[in-house]
């Protein structure tokens, strides 16, 4: 056993950097968050920058191992990230060649619909479990080739290097010396062959993009690299790096097929287990790694929402109607129902079951009584029936119907909304003590890679067990609200999808 008592954790996500040291409880010690720069340079292009995203990275883990016990505690460190987010850095400065672009980004919805007109999604799909959206790594890659001056023939001479948020942390972190990825991660680019395990040649070339920027693919749970040791005074093993969805895989232990999780964080990602097949489905989800430990590869269905507390933040910034998204709760405990008003928050086109980027956002239903209260109501309930349709959707995939869904992300602190969620599923709504499981997920991948915790089950019982919600709807009313939402729902397509 690792004689070191803590685990560092960075959790790089959409809106927020946050580093947390856990102990070997998984009892979160001390955390150092901070929120950064969301740049919008178009109509619907999102960038971040990625110097910046590194600056908070080290900082808040200097902060967070200074309060968490110093850095000769620390038997590793884990990564979790925002997934399909882009960087392609010079290899020989380790500078960004453009800033990030954003899984939310939408600039290549025509390149992708052209790819679907020309019969591509099939090849796609069957090596991938993805479909063709711009929400994935690839055309955006392929538009930053095309798009930098000079950056294609750079890639090609392989002077560039490019990675999703892990991989270039990692490779800040190892001082250059790491140029690595993980299956997860890997498995959201649209290059990725979920079944062998390996870059896909044929998806190369149909995005135009040379195999010299690629990192090198590993498991979860191992050990990348140590930290360079003028970071934070000596060397770390980077032991664990994980997508940020497929961490709180882990961080619920959801380990046993059958066993679900739904993470609200900007958007909201459902993850099935679906055990050591991959499972293709019928109704648009996607088929993904859920985790590769040592040789064993679990995989899940998800289903991705766009969309989820950047409805609560929309509310606060765009609106002004609230000043902390906890207000919520409040609002719509208030009042006794909705009154027939919907929000759909297609602010950057829906997901899944729809995938039309095309699609924006909508609230309807309202009346000269309607107030802010309803507004807010209707958020949250659009990201309750959001959930509803990925769960129905993976029910008829074989999933079978899911009778705990196990919650966590920012939104899942909402008593109202968990209740909510609870009635509209007709399940238990599981929410754990500690809602980092994200953290928690890349925590645990690092421990087991380091001799922290043994296996997965030494790892599940470290789940600290929080909240049960039970449904208590009535099943008339619940069909009739549901029955607004889609009605909602259909005024927003647009005829692509
Ligand atoms: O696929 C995008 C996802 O990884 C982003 O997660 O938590 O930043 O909304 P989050």
């Amino acid at each position: 056993m690792n004689k070191k008592t803590t685990i560092l954790a960075i959790d790089q996500g959409t809106t927020s950097t946050r580093s947390i040291i856990f102990d070997r409880d998984a009892t979160p010690l001390a955390t150092s968050r901070i929120e950064f720069a969301q740049h919008y340079p178009d109509h619907g292009w999102v960038e971040h920058d990625a110097e910046e995203i590194w600056r908070d990275a080290l900082s808040t883990a200097r902060a967070a191992i200074e309060q968490g016990g110093g850095v000769d505690a620390i038997a590793a460190l884990g990564i979790t990230n925002q997934r399909e987010t882009i960087v392609v850095w010079d290899r020989a400065t380790g500078t960004p060649i453009h800033r990030a672009i954003v899984w939310q980004d939408r600039r290549t919805a025509s390149m992708c619909a052209r790819m679907r007109q020309d019969g591509c999604e099939g090849l796609v799909r069957d090596r991938t479990g993805l479909l063709l959206d711009p929400y994935f790594s690839a055309s955006k890659l392929a538009w930053m080739l095309d798009n930098v001056p000079g950056a294609r023939a750079s890639a090609e001479a392989g002077r560039l290097a490019f990675g999703t948020i892990d991989s270039f942390l990692l490779w800040r972190l190892t001082g250059g010396r790491v140029h690595a990825t993980d299956v997860t991660n890997a498995s959201r680019t649209l290059l990725f062959d979920i079944h062998r395990q390996v870059w896909d040649d044929d998806l190369l070339r149909l995005f135009g993009i040379p195999a010299a920027l690629l990192p090198e693919v590993r498991g979860n749970s191992e050990i990348y690299g140590e930290t360079d040791p003028a970071l934070f005074g000596r060397p770390i093993p980077v032991a664990g790096m994980a997508g940020d969805q497929q961490a709180a895989l882990v961080g619920q232990a959801c380990f046993a097929p059958g066993m679900a999780k739904a993470t609200y964080g900007t958007g909201c990602f459902v993850l099935l287990n679906t055990g050591t097949a991959p499972v293709q489905s019928a109704n648009r989800m996607l088929t993904t790694i859920g985790y590769r430990i040592g040789d064993r590869t679990t995989y899940a269905l998800e289903g991705a929402i766009f969309v989820a507390g950047a409805a609560i933040k929309w509310l606060r910034d765009g609106l002004h109607l609230i000043t902390h998204a906890s207000q919520t709760d409040d609002m719509a405990t208030r009042i006794p129902h909705s009154h027939g008003v919907y929000m759909v928050p297609g602010f950057v086109g829906l997901g899944a079951p729809h995938w039309d980027p095309e699609a924006r956002g909508l609230i309807c239903g309202l009346t000269l009584d309607a107030t802010a209260a309803h507004i807010a109501r209707a958020a949250l309930e659009s990201v309750a029936y959001q959930t509803y349709d990925l769960m129905a959707a993976m029910a008829q995939d074989g999933g079978g119907a899911v009778t705990t869904l196990r919650v966590d992300g920012g939104m899942a602190a909402n008593d109202w909304f968990c209740r909510f969620l609870s009635d509209v599923l007709q399940a238990r709504v599981e929410r754990p003590r500690h809602l980092e499981t994200t953290a928690t997920g890349a925590a645990f991948l690092a421990g087991l890679a380091t001799g922290v915790w043994t296996d997965l089950d030494d790892v599940a019982a470290r789940r600290a067990r929080g909240s049960l919600f039970q449904p208590t709807m009535d099943l008339a009313q619940r069909g009739t609200m549901l029955d607004g939402w889609h009605q909602a729902v259909r005024r927003t397509l647009t005829a692509d999808a």
